[in-house]
């Protein structure tokens, strides 16, 4: 089958996942990998990916959703926050709300991702003013158990949905 995966990442986490992705899509024709300025009109299948920001998909990734037509579509992403499956359903909402009539998002794929330290700092200082603010202390958690991922798991789930969308 034709591919292309194309995705929007920040500091690494999405291309990561992306990476993750394209291995499991050995043995099929990789026509684009990259940033979302890709031309895929050749692609069967388009994998598209972001970050999450500010609770939803970056806007150059929602730029290029746009520009498709007639294409079948695997989302995913990552999110700092996205500790709870709700969370991600929530997510996914969003995501599949900038793909166009016209398109199929035939499955989609969410971890977690890292944030950088510059936000853990923003939430210590923060606490520093407030240190009974429950909803900053919430953030501080959900800062820590993010550190680690995408991790080996995420990654493996990550090559799972790429598997299973090809076989669709
Ligand atoms: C400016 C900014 C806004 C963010 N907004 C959200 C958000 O609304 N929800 C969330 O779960 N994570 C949010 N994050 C965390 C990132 O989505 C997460 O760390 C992601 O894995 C980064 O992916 P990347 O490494 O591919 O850029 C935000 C991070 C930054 C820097």
């Amino acid at each position: 089958m034709r591919i292309a995966i194309v995705f929007s990442s920040a500091t690494g986490n999405t291309a990561q996942v992306a990476q993750a992705i394209q291995e499991a899509c050995q043995g099929h024709e990789i026509v684009a990998f990259g940033p979302p300025d890709q031309n895929v009109d050749r692609a069967e299948l388009v994998f598209a990916g972001s970050w999450t920001d500010k609770g939803t998909m970056t806007g150059e990734m929602a730029a290029f959703l746009h520009t498709l037509y007639g294409k079948r579509i695997a989302l995913f992403g990552t999110a700092g926050f996205g500790l709870s499956e709700a969370y991600f359903a929530a997510l996914v909402e969003r995501f599949k709300g900038e793909v166009p009539q016209g398109n199929q998002v035939v499955s989609t794929f969410f971890c977690t991702g890292k944030m950088p330290q510059a936000v853990r700092e923003r939430y210590e200082a923060q606490l520093a003013q407030n240190p009974e603010d429950n909803k900053v202390q919430a953030m501080l958690r959900a800062f820590d158990l993010a550190l680690s991922h995408p991790d080996r798991n995420d990654l493996e789930q990550a090559a799972q949905f790429a598997r299973e969308a090809l076989s669709m």
